[in-house]
């Protein structure tokens, strides 16, 4: 059932705020107990004000490898192996191509797409080793779409799609599912910072749907793919763009 997801541990990167935290409360309000993997020291309280108990922080950078499969031994040692593994930390630094810096290059690289990376491997040997596990990676339309002053972010995303396709095809047999989910601009409170007055209704009036996503419309896809349910789709890449990307 796409909808019940009682006894089963879910890792959510990114969960202490966002679509991370909206996919949490979705995973957590149908009976998963959430690990919640997060840079920010906010991740605690975030995680208490879940719906049902047992769920677990885990601050730390996904950046890097070593501390990536920490946290998971972390979640496997506390909860028990994960079945479900949902990559949705991340961060935008935009600009010019010929201006952008090395560091916001390497930065954008580095937690979007290592970082999503080196989870989904950890997470992955956990569900290899039970023979069962679904990882959902969020990308983004900027990983198909050339957006402008979105390079590092664009090709960030990009490597999502490559690294998603080739861990599908390796675990197809055994039981492991990986897929992406790419959204337009979602309606987070971030978002509503950055994409204010011409340039929110410039992005908006792009949307064949006229609107932005909303969290609950990413997080409703992300279960479906985290159940049992969609065995068969593997190495996908399922947009919730309101026809952005076909246009
Ligand atoms: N909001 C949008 O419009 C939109 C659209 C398409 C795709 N996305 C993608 O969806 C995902 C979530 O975006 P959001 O809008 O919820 O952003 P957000 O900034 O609200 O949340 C991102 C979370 O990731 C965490 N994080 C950042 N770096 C980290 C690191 N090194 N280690 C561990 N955690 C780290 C942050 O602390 C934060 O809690 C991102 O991957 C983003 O690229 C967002």
């Amino acid at each position: 059932m796409s909808n019940d997801f009682t006894d089963q541990i879910a890792v959510i990167t990114g969960a202490a705020t966002g679509i991370g935290n909206a996919i949490a409360t979705y995973l957590a309000e149908r009976g998963a107990r959430i690990a919640g993997v997060d840079i920010a020291p906010s991740l605690q309280e975030a995680l208490a004000a879940l719906p049902g108990e047992g769920h677990l922080a885990v601050t730390a950078n996904i950046a890097d490898a070593t501390v990536a499969h920490e946290a998971i031994s972390r979640v496997v040692a506390e909860l028990g192996a994960p079945q479900i593994l949902v990559n949705s930390a991340g961060i935008g630094r935009f600009g010019p191509g010929e201006e952008l810096s090395e560091k916001d290059w390497q930065s954008t690289l580095a937690v979007n797409l290592s970082g999503s990376f080196f989870m989904s491997q950890a997470g992955g040997r956990a569900m290899l080793e039970a023979g069962y596990g679904r990882i959902v990676t969020i990308a983004s339309q900027a990983a198909e779409i050339g957006l402008v002053e979105h390079a590092a972010y664009s090709a960030s995303k990009a490597g999502v799609l490559g690294f998603t396709r080739v861990l599908a095809v390796e675990w197809a047999s055994r039981g492991v599912t990986v897929n992406a989910v790419s959204p337009t601009i979602v309606d987070t409170a971030l978002a509503r910072e950055i994409w204010v007055g011409e340039k929110g209704e410039t992005a908006r009036s792009a949307i064949p749907a006229g609107r932005f996503a909303t969290p609950d419309e990413v997080a409703s896809l992300v279960a479906f793919l985290a159940s049992a349910d969609s065995a068969m789709i593997t190495g996908e890449n399922m947009r919730v763009d309101g026809g952005r990307s076909v246009i």
